[in-house]
């Protein structure tokens, strides 16, 4: 029978063998976000449809195209293409924007957009993001861009460059989007479906837009920068003071949008050069009309996202070193019945005791079990059998040198004892 267990091409099983490279990711990430103080927040992998509409933005890319919905006869559900708007809701809708400002949540999602699929491009793929909400302050726009810089840094990452902008308020757009649309309209025809419905709406969008053609016809349009209002150029102005203050490198580049309509003021990317076309790591910016917008009071906000399959794809391509795959310290082979007993109770005190144990569940000959051992790369092993239990003494072998050293196998819990109280390689030093 033909396999119909096969995975569509737009996501990606992580593997074992890959698990420790995720979880040094998810540690350093949650590590330094508890270092700035912000918290952890799960919410639910989808939202009312609606919600990414009124954020996102319905003349994006993400919700013109990419989002896998469902809908029903009276609602309409997605799978969140991003976690900013799910968080922002859950902030709302519980009452988190009563506590102390600014309130400062970070989060792992999974998101899903039916883009096309490239190398860094997936249609599920994974991010760490970070939301804060009530400060103005450009102080908060370099705590949050310092926040992501470190957490790339503290993954041992290289060469990875901070682009920054301010694409302005909706005050500052409005006389913008009126020389931008003067600039476009003699190839207004040419322009792609989805960018002509866009002209009217939020030109800026055809900016960010795929299509060859339409990046041809936007090639040197004005710059949202060159139209900032004092109080947006004043606060790029400032956050640029504070970054320089900081140490910290960054390029300005008049050039980013983003693809998502919430934002205001203040937007950063990442980049590296070392994973390919997709080389944004990480993304984000100030969004300071979305709370009003999904119904808060006006608040204003800003925030982070990175992919992290790009993280880890970078950390791969740069040789970075990832936390050690979990192994097996000890491996307690048995022989015979009675034995056998005697080592899963030893190895389950050894559990207890923190040690990573593991003995036969396979009814293997010792042979068998010793070559087991050496595949999973147990650090060290004993076998157990008739004359162990009657000498009341077991043999540990590291099987890396090869060197054996005698020691009591009871009591069990000295035996445990033992080991908690000094390392292994201390254990043989002592002999
Ligand atoms: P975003 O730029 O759309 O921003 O996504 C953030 C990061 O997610 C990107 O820089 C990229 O690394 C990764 N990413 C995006 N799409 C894909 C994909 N199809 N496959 C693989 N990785 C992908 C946001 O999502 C905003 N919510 C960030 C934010 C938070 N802004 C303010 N707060």
């Amino acid at each position: 029978m033909k396999l119909v267990a096969t995975r569509n091409k737009g996501a990606k099983d992580i593997l074992p063998a890959d698990i420790h490279k995720w979880r040094t990711v998810e540690q350093v990430a949650a590590d330094i976000a508890e270092c700035y103080g912000f918290k952890e927040i799960r919410i639910p992998t989808f939202e009312k449809t609606e919600l990414f509409v009124r954020s996102v933005g319905e003349t994006t890319d993400v919700v013109q195209k990419e989002m896998f919905t469902v809908t029903g006869t009276e609602s309409s559900f997605t799978l969140r293409p991003e976690g900013t708007a799910g968080v922002i809701r859950a902030l709302l809708q519980n009452g988190l924007m009563n506590e102390a400002a600014p309130q400062k949540l970070f989060y792992f999602v999974n998101c899903f957009r039916h883009e096309n699929v490239q190398k860094g491009r997936l249609w599920e793929f994974h991010q760490f993001g970070a939301e804060m909400a009530g400060s103005h302050s450009p102080a908060a726009d370099a705590e949050v861009i310092c926040f992501a810089g470190d957490i790339l840094k503290g993954l041992g990452l290289q060469n990875i460059s901070l682009h920054i902008n301010s694409i302005g308020c909706p005050k500052c757009r409005e006389e913008y989007y009126k020389v931008l649309r003067e600039f476009l309209s003699p190839n207004r025809e040419k322009l792609c479906g989805t960018c002509q419905s866009r002209f009217e709406k939020n030109p800026m969008r055809i900016l960010d837009c795929k299509s060859d053609i339409c990046k041809g016809i936007a090639e040197g349009a004005p710059l949202i920068t060159d139209y900032l209002c004092d109080e947006c150029r004043e606060h790029f102005k400032r956050l640029c003071g504070i970054l320089d203050e900081m140490g910290v490198e960054y390029v300005i580049d008049p050039k980013i949008v983003r693809g998502l309509d919430y934002y205001t003021k203040t937007v950063f990317e990442f980049i590296s050069d070392d994973i390919g076309a997709q080389g944004t790591i990480c993304g984000g910016g100030r969004y300071d009309g979305l709370i009003e917008e999904i119904g808060g009071a006006p608040t204003p906000a800003l925030g982070f996202a990175m992919g992290l399959e790009r993280v880890i794809m970078a950390m791969e391509s740069q040789g970075v070193e990832f936390m050690p795959e979990p192994g097996c310290d000890i491996y307690i082979a048995s022989m015979g019945e009675n034995a056998q007993g005697q080592a899963m109770k030893l190895i389950r005190e050894l559990r207890e005791a923190g040690h990573r144990a593991q003995g036969d569940v396979m009814g293997r000959e010792l042979r068998g079990q010793l070559k087991y051992a050496d595949k999973i790369g147990a650090a060290y092993s004993a076998v157990i059998g008739d004359s162990e239990l009657e000498s009341g003494k077991v043999t540990l072998k590291n099987m890396k040198s090869g060197e054996k050293t005698e020691l009591p196998l009871l009591p069990l819990a000295d035996f445990v004892d033992k080991f908690t109280d000094i390392s292994m390689a201390d254990m043989f030093d002592e002999d």
